[in-house]
């Protein structure tokens, strides 16, 4: 694969909330965490545990449990990400969520992230899964394959965002 085959596998993730009934292949599920797995992480903590859900009646529960994850429901799979209370335990999450993100669109799998850390329902979710005590949800992240085409959002200009050396 080239650098810009890899360039263009990020730059067009675009969150997808519509999917189409498919399964995915386990061997590719567990390639997509393994991708978590290796994000960078405070002091190499790797404070995470990643749940995999791919039972339709749990994947109903989860979405009805959040406020902007409904469409979770059709999703072909979700991923939990939950870590550690670690100090560092929000970044990391997040990394190994992005990287989760990138692996799935690799495959040519849409995902989208949903909240977890700072909403009211994370406790509940937890509970769904029976997660041991003291591990925080950082995020949910709804998998499948996009049942149509994606609209990109509104993005800032590269020019609005970028500051070479100061402002
Ligand atoms: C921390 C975080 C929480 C998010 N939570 C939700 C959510 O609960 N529901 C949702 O539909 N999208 C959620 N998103 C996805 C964003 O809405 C999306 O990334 C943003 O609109 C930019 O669109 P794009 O992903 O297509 O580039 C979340 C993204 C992040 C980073």
């Amino acid at each position: 694969m080239s650098v810009d085959e890899v360039i263009q596998i990020i730059k067009k993730r675009r969150s997808v909330r519509m999917f189409r009934r498919a399964e995915i292949p386990e061997n590719i599920i567990k390639n997509i965490v393994d991708c978590g797995r290796l994000a960078p992480t405070a002091r190499n903590l790797q404070p995470w545990r990643f749940v995999v859900i791919t039972k339709r009646p749990v994947l109903e529960s989860i979405a009805g449990l959040t406020d902007y994850g409904k469409f979770l429901k059709d999703a072909s799979c979700c991923i939990l990400v939950f870590c550690e209370n670690t100090k560092y335990y929000l970044e990391d999450g997040c990394a190994a969520t992005e990287n989760i993100l990138i692996g799935a669109q690799a495959y040519g799998i849409g995902s989208c992230w949903i909240a977890g850390d700072k909403k009211p329902y994370t406790d509940d979710v937890a509970k769904v899964v029976r997660a041991p005590e003291g591990l925080k949800l950082v995020s949910i992240i709804a998998l499948g394959y996009a049942s149509k085409e994606t609209v990109c959002p509104q993005k800032k200009s590269l020019d609005e965002v970028l500051v070479w050396e100061n402002w």
